[in-house]
């Protein structure tokens, strides 16, 4: 008999990971505590951007293999597999994770789960979480297998990544949990996507190491753009140049405004305070160097403004080009193109925010500030344009066009990837981020 599956938590993580096992052929449920969610998501909508997915849910959902709810007790009767897929915020003042939905939701399925039934973990966590399970269910649920299975997801391909995976990790207990996650995964390891099998605590570290390993890369380049305008050098031919090297590699090497979103940043921190309970506080130091390098190219594109607009930035028109943390999607959680905004505008400017699929997740978070759903609209009157989240659709404008709206023809390029020559040719005053001035 085909396994079938639950999925605790629809965020960007549960939704896809639901849509895309039912797509494999299981037979899947989704369970949200918000009913407003299981109701758009019953109904074949994705309560967020992501793109490929509204088809992936839409096609699962009318082929009867997808549906969503809010009962632990349905998912629980209903799945063998349980996913967890809740999130894991950083705490309100504080470094560490927040682990109260991972918690919550095992002690709401526990009652209502089979002796034989899986619990599989995908949330990020700190080391020692899925111990920290094992050992409720063995009171709550004796018998109930765990094991933990990192997701590597990106938003915006989250489901090319979840169905072509660079790599499957799980880490498990028990022959039985290993042969039915390879089961589940049995398509991908068809393709010779490389599966491994580990403990608890590598499986729960691998996540957290990747994600260190990715903000690391982009502080370091961050790093030598600080050091490229210090110096007059140009960080993007300086990133070309090493990347060719097949050790330091091309990609995650753009430097700029430095990394945002719901995973790095909270990721790091929780990475670091945990490793301080554990006595390994050390060992991660040079996360806390990672995380202020990144957070000085805000305060750094503050400057840069104000430098551009004469030294004061009171009662200046700035027009901000992207407010999620990253194109492709409309994700504003610790958004760096949102975190400058609003720093320009606690100093007294005029800021207009556009993007293309960002404003309405933005308006909730920053309600003061001004939004619009045109970019020329956005820049009409600007004294400065700041490019902050590099969606394609910027890339595209002609410089020619813009400069007929705007106030002057100033422009921040806070992700180095405008054509500079083609917009200083057009009159353009473009600065980019550690490349050097006209
Ligand atoms: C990340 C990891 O990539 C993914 O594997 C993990 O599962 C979750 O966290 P995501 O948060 O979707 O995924 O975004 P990612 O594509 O990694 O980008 C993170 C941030 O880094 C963005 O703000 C992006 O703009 C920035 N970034 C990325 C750079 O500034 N420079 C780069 O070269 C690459």
């Amino acid at each position: 008999m085909t396994l079938r599956l639950s999925v605790i938590g629809t965020g960007y993580l549960g939704a896809t990971h639901s849509a895309c096992m039912a797509e494999l052929g299981f037979d899947v449920i989704g369970l949200d505590v918000v009913p407003e969610k299981v109701q758009l998501l019953n109904s074949g909508k994705v309560p967020f951007y992501e793109p490929e997915l509204d088809a992936v849910l839409a096609r699962n959902i009318d082929a009867g293999r997808l549906r969503f709810t809010t009962s632990f007790q349905e998912a629980a009767e209903f799945g063998d597999i349980h996913f967890i897929c809740v999130g894991t915020p950083q705490q309100s003042g504080a470094y560490a994770a927040d682990l109260s939905q991972v918690f919550g939701s095992i002690e709401s399925l526990a009652p209502y789960l089979s002796s034989t039934d899986l619990v599989v973990g995908k949330s990020t966590v700190p080391v020692g979480t899925a111990n920290q399970i094992a050992e409720i269910l063995k009171v709550s649920a004796p018998g109930v297998d765990v094991a933990w299975n990192p997701e590597f997801l990106r938003e915006g391909f989250a489901v090319q990544d979840t169905l072509e995976p660079d790599r499957l990790v799980v880490g498990v207990r028990s022959p039985e949990a290993e042969s039915q996650l390879r089961e589940v995964y049995a398509t991908m390891i068809d393709k010779e996507i490389p599966f491994l099998v580990t403990d608890f605590p590598t499986a729960e570290l691998v996540k957290v190491a990747a994600n260190s390993f990715l903000a690391t890369k982009i502080s370091f380049i961050n790093a030598m753009a600080e050091v490229c305008e210090a110096a007059g050098a140009d960080v993007v031919q300086l990133a070309e140049a090493i990347g060719h090297d097949t050790r330091i590699g091309n990609r995650f090497l753009n430097a700029g405004l430095g990394f945002g979103g719901g995973c790095l940043p909270k990721d790091i921190r929780a990475f670091m305070a945990r490793a301080g309970e554990l006595g390994a506080e050390e060992a991660l130091t040079f996360l806390r160097e990672v995380d202020q390098i990144n957070l000085r190219r805000r305060s750094h594109t503050v400057d840069l403004a104000r430098k551009e607009l004469g030294g004061e930035l009171r009662g200046k028109k700035i027009c901000m080009f992207g407010a999620t943390f990253k194109p492709d999607s409309d994700d504003v959680r610790d958004s760096p193109a949102l975190d400058v905004a609003v720093a320009l505008a606690n100093a007294g400017a005029t800021v207009v925010v556009h993007d293309p699929k960002g404003t309405v997740n933005a308006e909730r978070v920053y309600p003061t500030l001004t939004y619009s759903t045109d970019a020329m609209q956005a820049a009409v009157g600007a004294e400065l344009i700041i490019h902050a989240t590099e969606w394609m659709e910027y890339r595209e404008i002609d410089p020619e066009e813009l400069a007929k709206v705007v106030a002057q023809k100033n422009i921040i390029d806070a992700r180095n990837k405008l054509d500079v020559p083609t917009w200083r040719a057009a009159g353009w005053n473009i600065r980019a981020l550690g490349r050097p001035a006209a």
